[in-house]
């Protein structure tokens, strides 16, 4: 079977999926998206991704290019016609194609709007969460915004690949006082030794993860106490756990620390008890409004997908 893709209204083969050379999301960044887990064929905290969504492109000042219910009825269409069931859906908003200006387009020019789905394999990420995996370190060189989720993702790509190059799995980036940000691609905890569950507040300097807020909830309902707040490598290294949080790997415990064991150099236990309530609870939270309707519905009420 082969993947298919939307793009601009369309829905294509996924080999064949294109935008034009001038996209502004390809020669300036000009662009937002958002990554959705799918979990049992259905999107994860669907809601929150898509609220965020609409942050970013407020921030940014793009227009949202549909209505809530047309994008709904498109991703539910594209996790069905690529028979998702587990994986990612990935969308991608750009502030259009036009001439190549630093200065935005008239209003005229529409935004572009893709979206592509993948297949994941479920046991492994599994297997991987239970192995647990290592971290290195690096200066966070972002730009001041990293709240708005931008496909500017440069200095994250190169984060990544330095943690490939020395067989770690992600890099905690960290800032000019020490102190740790998050992943290039993922928020990033602590557990302390007195048993405080420790991540970053969200501001400007981290992506306000959406799994972030759902294990937030998650461990206040176990009764784990919580603080909001940078905490530096060297207390990250004293921490009883660590671990990463994001919509394509939920919650992976962090084991190694720039080669340094964290706690006991294995995955901790509140960490993976926090990763299987996250699972289990995973359905209940993707049933939002629209999405409790069969696809046909609410595709014929968003026949006119340009709002
Ligand atoms: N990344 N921080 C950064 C820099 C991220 O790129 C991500 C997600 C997160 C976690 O956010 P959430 O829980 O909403 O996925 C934090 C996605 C998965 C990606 O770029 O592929």
């Amino acid at each position: 079977m082969s993947r298919i893709a939307y793009v601009n209204g369309q829905y294509v083969r996924h080999a064949q999926a294109a935008v034009h050379v001038e996209d502004r999301g390809y020669q300036f960044a000009d662009a937002v998206y958002e990554v959705w887990g799918v979990i049992d064929g259905e999107l994860t905290d669907f809601e929150g991704h898509l609220k965020r969504l609409a942050r970013s492109l407020k921030e940014l000042q793009i227009r949202k290019p549909l209505s809530d219910a047309a994008l709904t009825a498109i991703l539910q269409r594209i996790v069905a016609v690529n028979r998702i069931r587990y994986g990612l859906i990935y969308l991608q908003i750009s502030r259009g194609v036009a001439r190549r200006d630093h200065v935005f387009p008239p209003d005229s020019v529409p935004p572009s709007i893709v979206i592509t789905a993948r297949s994941a394999n479920a046991n492994a990420a599994e297997s991987r969460a239970q192995r647990g995996i290592a971290v290195i370190t690096r200066p966070d060189q972002r730009w001041a915004r990293r709240d708005i989720k931008t496909v500017s993702l440069l200095p994250n790509a190169l984060a990544k690949q330095a943690a490939r190059a020395e067989g770690a799995a992600e890099c905690w980036m960290i800032d000019r006082d020490g102190m740790i940000t998050e992943g290039a691609a993922a928020n990033a905890w602590i557990i302390t030794a007195d048993g405080v569950l420790v991540t970053r507040a969200a501001d400007h300097d981290i992506l306000n993860g959406i799994t972030r807020r759902i294990i937030f909830e998650l461990a206040e309902k176990q009764g784990l106490a919580t603080e909001e707040r940078p905490f530096s490598r060297d207390e990250a290294l004293r921490a009883r756990e660590a671990f990463i949080t994001s919509a394509t790997s939920f919650l992976t415990p962090v084991v190694r620390i720039d080669s340094q064991p964290v706690g006991n150099g294995h995955p901790g236990s509140f960490s993976l008890m926090l990763r299987e309530r996250y699972v289990a609870t995973a359905k209940d939270r993707s049933k939002a409004p629209a999405m409790r309707q069969p696809v046909w519905l609410v595709a014929r009420r968003s026949k006119h997908l340009q709002n």
